[in-house]
């Protein structure tokens, strides 16, 4: 089995990996494809990821949770996005973004109503921010929320939500006013059956097929006040704090397209003969694989090191930014060089490096375009300077 470094020292992290490894190997490895090609919500992995404990891996078990670490979370979504970055959109989804701001900023009543049942994978979520007029720039939302007795009503628009489609409870953001700006926002808890709940158009898109991305319209759905998450105005910062976490998610899914790429792409070169010789012996193919290797580990120990701040309680804003935008641009590097090894072949949808390549695309852009990251880290560090 290959190691990538030292959270796997650690007994149970290395027992939790194994089965996470077998996991993928055995049932979600021999259905990727396919989900891909047609585009398939995978229901039935998602049930068996719920068994193990993965849809809820960082909620404590008081709340139906795993009760696992950050690191741990990291490297299963690694292992589980090295066979289907589908299946790994939709686990990072319900873990990072729909149960961490129920388990951060709910009461225990939304936590027994709400997070027991998500983090154990009975039911599933998606967190509903971008709007199709505020994709980068969430704070000038315009979805909104009209207090009325004994709650709000909603309405609006909502662009690319994940699991948008099969959700059974979504994180809505909406602004109470929008003189305030993003001191205006809320965060409620809406459960999809609400009257008025809509999924308006289904996203075609160019990788990750087996998961949903819909947009949604609320037409006047009526939220009552105990759904509300957190305080009136609270919702911008709610939204901020759970995308830190979220980006080591998606940093996490990125190093695993990027894995499976490198992995094709060193047993294709150590069978492909090229001037009677099996093309590993090329100097050109050894710089690909060694450059690739190189951003791949790089990535992941900030990945890793993110993920450690987090479970630690330090701050991991600016370290979240930095994993997610070196883990997305290593893995479209790594994809596109993967192809470039495979020649011709990689080209065609008979060799899985086709699929990493439009799997990986999707990381530079969502939680956060590499821009925004960018931005992130930029007013990180000058904070830092001034402090
Ligand atoms: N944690 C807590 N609070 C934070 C924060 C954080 N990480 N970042 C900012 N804030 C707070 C600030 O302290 C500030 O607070 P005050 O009101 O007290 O001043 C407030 O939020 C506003 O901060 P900024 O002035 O920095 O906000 P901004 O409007 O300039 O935006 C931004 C900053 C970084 C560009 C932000 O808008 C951003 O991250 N944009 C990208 C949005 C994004 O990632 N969208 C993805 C949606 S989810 C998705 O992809 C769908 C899916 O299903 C996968």
């Amino acid at each position: 089995m290959m190691h990538y470094g030292w959270p796997e020292t650690d007994e149970s992290k290395k027992m939790l990996l194994e089965q996470v490894r077998s996991l993928a190997r055995d049932k979600i490895r021999p259905i990727a494809a396919k989900s891909d090609a047609t585009g398939e919500f995978p229901h039935a992995t998602v049930k068996t990821l719920a068994e193990m404990g993965l849809m809820g891996m960082m909620v404590p078990e008081q709340w139906g949770g795993a009760g696992m670490d950050a690191v741990s979370y990291a490297m299963c979504m690694e292992e589980i996005a090295a066979e289907c970055a589908s299946t790994a959109v939709i686990m990072s989804v319900n873990n990072s973004l729909v149960c961490a701001p129920i388990l951060a900023f709910g009461t225990d009543e939304q936590k027994k109503r709400f997070l027991t049942p998500l983090a154990k994978g009975e039911k599933l979520g998606c967190f509903a921010l971008s709007e199709p007029g505020h994709g980068s720039d969430p704070g000038g939302l315009e979805c909104l929320a009209t207090p009325v007795d004994g709650g709000f009503k909603i309405r609006g628009t909502k662009n690319w939500i994940t699991n948008g489609k099969e959700a059974d409870y979504c994180i809505v953001f909406a602004t109470a006013d929008r003189t305030k700006g993003h001191r205006g926002i809320c965060a409620f808890i809406v459960d999809t059956k609400a009257k008025g709940f809509q999924v308006s158009k289904l996203e075609d898109k160019l990788g990750i097929c087996a998961s949903s991305t819909a947009q949604l319209f609320f037409d006047d759905v009526f939220v009552p006040q105990d759904c509300l998450l957190g305080k009136v105005g609270e919702g911008f910062k709610i939204a901020m704090s759970t995308l830190d976490g979220g980006r080591i998610g998606i940093a996490a899914q990125a190093l695993g397209i990027a894995r499976s790429a490198l992995d094709a792409s060193k047993k294709f070169a150590a069978e492909r003969e090229q001037f009677g010789a099996p093309i590993m012996k090329l100097q050109a193919i050894q710089f690909f694989i060694a450059d690739m290797a190189t951003r791949l580990q790089g990535a992941r120990l900030l990945t890793w090191a993110a993920a450690r701040n987090k479970d630690l309680g330090l701050r991991y804003t600016k370290e979240a930014a930095m994993a997610k935008l070196s883990a997305s641009e290593a893995s479209m590097w790594i994809a596109t060089k993967a192809i470039q090894v495979h020649g011709g072949y990689g080209y065609t949808k008979e060799y899985s490096v086709e699929r990493n390549f439009r799997d990986a695309k999707i990381t530079e852009i969502y939680e956060g375009t590499s821009e925004i990251q960018r931005i992130v880290i930029a007013a990180q560090e000058f904070a830092e300077l001034n402090s």
